[in-house]
């Protein structure tokens, strides 16, 4: 397996007490595999990433306990020097938004051709190559003549490409892509979706792509791992999961989705706030929204579990994931 996260905990001291921002996620990613992390804002997406990447501010955030095994080595366990080496050239991260990553005052070209002469001891002249090589590759229009612009010279749409350039310029096996078209207009974030997808097909790279959007999902996830107040409560393979879902909260995003043939019809939206993470709800987190709470509930953590029936490597953490499954 490529990336193993293992019953992961992180918390945030704040002034107001302990934020329990992750609280025991599991989830895995193998090499040329999509895992499409689902969850409304908050759940404990990004954090997850942050971890995983080794780039968690910490203080205030703190990794309280599990392990990140990549390749079955577990990235807590080494020193800051290693796990600098990890990152950048093998795993990556693309964020949401390229202005506040990319560096304002350098070229492109500059900031690509940096990644070849840093990681790679690369002359300027070929890391220049280099970066033109990249923005060929994300297919930005007349690349060797916009290798001296700088970020704020080029769309949304072609910056994203440009940090989806850098994360690929020393084809690491693992990318983190953070709600990568979330800033961008909606023609524009199917494009740069496509081409994700595609260079991740090419390169057999595994990809962690974090969405609130299950429309995208569909199309280019192979598995999905649904986060809710720091936990996985539910993970499949995709198409399982649009057949039915087996937690009530999946099930609740799921019809949250506007379907063009059903126009006019209301959306469900699931009613009530995710939780505040200073105070969890005991028993299941979502209790307070899930219309098919029973006592147990409100009293009992769900375990995550195996699902069965229903689709291979599935689970819930759900009291009732059968009698969801069946309605
Ligand atoms: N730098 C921080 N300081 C304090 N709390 C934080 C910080 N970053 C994240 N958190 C807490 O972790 C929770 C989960 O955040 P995040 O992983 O960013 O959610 P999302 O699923 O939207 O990506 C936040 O709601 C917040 O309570
Ligand atoms: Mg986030």
């Amino acid at each position: 397996m490529l990336l193993e996260v293992r019953d992961l905990h992180v918390e945030f001291r704040t002034r107001d007490g302990v934020a329990n921002a992750v609280n025991g996620v599991t989830y895995s990613v193998d090499e040329g595999e999509t895992l499409a992390v689902l969850g409304e804002s908050g759940s404990g997406k990004s954090v997850t990433a942050q971890a995983v990447m080794g780039i968690l501010d910490t203080p205030p955030g703190k990794i309280t306990a599990g392990e990140i095994l990549f390749r079955g080595q577990d990235l807590l366990k080494f020193k800051e020097e290693e796990r600098r080496k990890v990152r950048g050239a093998q795993m990556a991260m693309i964020f949401q938004d390229a202005l506040s990553s990319l560096n304002p005052v350098l070229s492109v070209g500059a900031q690509l051709g940096e990644m070849f002469t840093v990681h790679r001891g690369m002359s300027r002249k070929d890391a220049k190559a280099k970066a033109v090589e990249l923005m060929d590759r994300v297919r930005i229009p007349g690349a060797a003549s916009r290798v001296g612009d700088y970020p704020h010279q080029f769309s949304g749409g072609m910056r994203q490409r440009i940090m989806i350039a850098m994360a690929l310029a020393l084809e690491p096996a693992l990318i983190i892509a953070d709600e990568p078209t979330t800033a961008l207009d909606v023609t524009v974030q199917a494009q740069v979706m496509d081409l994700l997808a595609e260079l991740q097909r090419e390169l057999d790279m595994g990809l962690i792509l974090i969405t609130h959007d299950l429309g995208v999902v569909a199309d280019v996830a192979d598995r999905i791992a649904v986060m809710y107040a720091g936990r996985i409560v539910e993970s499949a393979q995709v198409h399982d999961i649009y057949k039915a879902p087996a937690h009530p909260y999946t099930k609740g995003l799921l019809e949250s989705i506007p379907r063009l043939d059903q126009k006019g019809k209301e959306l469900y939206a699931i009613k009530g706030l995710p939780p505040n993470l200073l105070h969890i709800p005991p028993g299941c987190a979502f209790n307070p929204r899930c219309p098919m709470a029973q006592d147990v509930c409100r009293t009992d953590v769900p375990p995550l579990y195996e699902v069965t029936g229903a689709g291979p490597d599935r689970r819930s953490a759900c009291h009732f994931w059968r009698e969801c499954l069946d309605g």
